[in-house]
């Protein structure tokens, strides 16, 4: 899977690690894509800003074998050049438009330029494909981005992971552990989809690795109801927790367009308004996962809710 035939000169077949060129290695979500694609066996090529080439992440890849391409991304040539010979372009870029729609783009002509193969952008959401154009900034960004690739000649691969699990440990005000409670909007018997950012990562490098991917790849360690959460937080912990129902899915979708009114923080790619339009999205079960990719790569392993819950300080 993570290699390519060629023939040596005495006419042996021999397989050749393949090449990932990654963008967004100094990422949370990349960096670890780099180190699974190390431990996959592939020669991973790191772009990064020249800014941010001191960066911890960046080290420990270099030490791990990784070639680290300093790279202005605004310099199409020299893009072009980082992405020469190599068998796939991964991005775990984070950001707004500049990023997601006009960075990508960059790496996207970049890598049609250089002939690479296959791309697969920094998606890792929830199902989008499936969900109303402006009921959430994040993810129309994503789909903009995702028309030009299809438009583009390349073949490209979206993961789909849901909602990273380990947002349940604090970040996502869902399982609120000061008062043993479990917030939601809606119905507590619609599932979701929860991925760890570590699952998404082994994930994506097999992926990567994987000439045969097709356009889209959705997987969830686990899918989950407001029910289950409870169950979790409760056997994790030893406490009882109960059920805090804030009220209809209307009421949410109307908190997020007040908060969006009252801080915009238009600069922000995760302000409280965009995480209530996600939680929104996930309450409505519109993009929850009809079928899971889960089993395309057998050697991986899922990390459960109670897992990550099992880890929270
Ligand atoms: N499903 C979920 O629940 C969930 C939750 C969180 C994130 N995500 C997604 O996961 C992906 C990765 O997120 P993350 O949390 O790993 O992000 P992160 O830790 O904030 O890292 C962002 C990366 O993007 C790079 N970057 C940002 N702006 C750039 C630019 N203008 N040009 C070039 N590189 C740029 C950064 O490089 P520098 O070091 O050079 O700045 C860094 O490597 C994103 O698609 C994000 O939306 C999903």
């Amino acid at each position: 899977m993570s290699t390519a035939a060629s023939t040596t000169s005495a006419g042996h077949s021999v397989a050749e690690p393949l090449t990932i060129a990654l963008a967004g290695a100094t990422g949370d979500l990349g960096h670890r894509i780099g180190l699974a694609l190390l431990d996959r066996g592939a020669r991973l090529r790191a772009l990064v800003r020249p800014a941010s080439a001191a960066k911890p992440e960046i080290t420990a890849l270099r030490e791990r074998g990784a070639a680290i391409v300093e790279v202005d991304f605004n310099n199409a040539a020299a893009l072009a050049r980082a992405f020469a010979g190599a068998d796939c372009v991964v991005s775990a870029l984070s950001g707004l438009r500049d990023v997601i729609v006009d960075a990508q783009t960059q790496l996207l002509n970049a890598a049609v330029a250089a002939g690479v193969p296959r791309f697969i952008p920094s998606d890792y959401s929830i199902d989008y494909t499936k969900l109303p154009e402006g009921s959430n900034r994040n993810l129309d960004l994503r789909r903009e981005f995702g028309r030009r690739l299809d438009q583009a000649s390349i073949q490209a691969t979206s993961v789909l992971n849901g909602m990273f699990t380990d947002l349940l440990t604090g970040q996502a005000p869902v399982i609120l552990f000061k008062i043993k409670r479990v917030l939601y909007w809606g119905s507590a018997d619609q599932p979701l989809d929860f991925t760890t950012i570590a699952d998404t990562a082994a994930f994506t490098a097999a992926a990567a690795l994987d000439p045969t991917t097709p356009r889209y790849l959705r997987v969830a360690g686990e899918v989950a109801t407001v029910r289950d959460l409870q169950a979790a937080a409760a056997a994790t912990t030893g406490q009882r927790f109960g059920r805090l129902r804030a009220g209809g899915l209307w009421l949410l979708k109307l908190m997020s367009r007040i908060a969006r009114r009252l801080a915009p923080a238009p600069k922000e790619v995760f302000p409280p308004w965009q995480g209530m339009q996600y939680l929104h999205n996930m309450f409505t079960g519109l993009p929850k996962f009809s079928s899971l990719d889960n089993d395309r790569y057998p050697d991986l392993k899922w990390t459960t809710v109670r897992e990550v819950l099992a880890t929270r300080k």
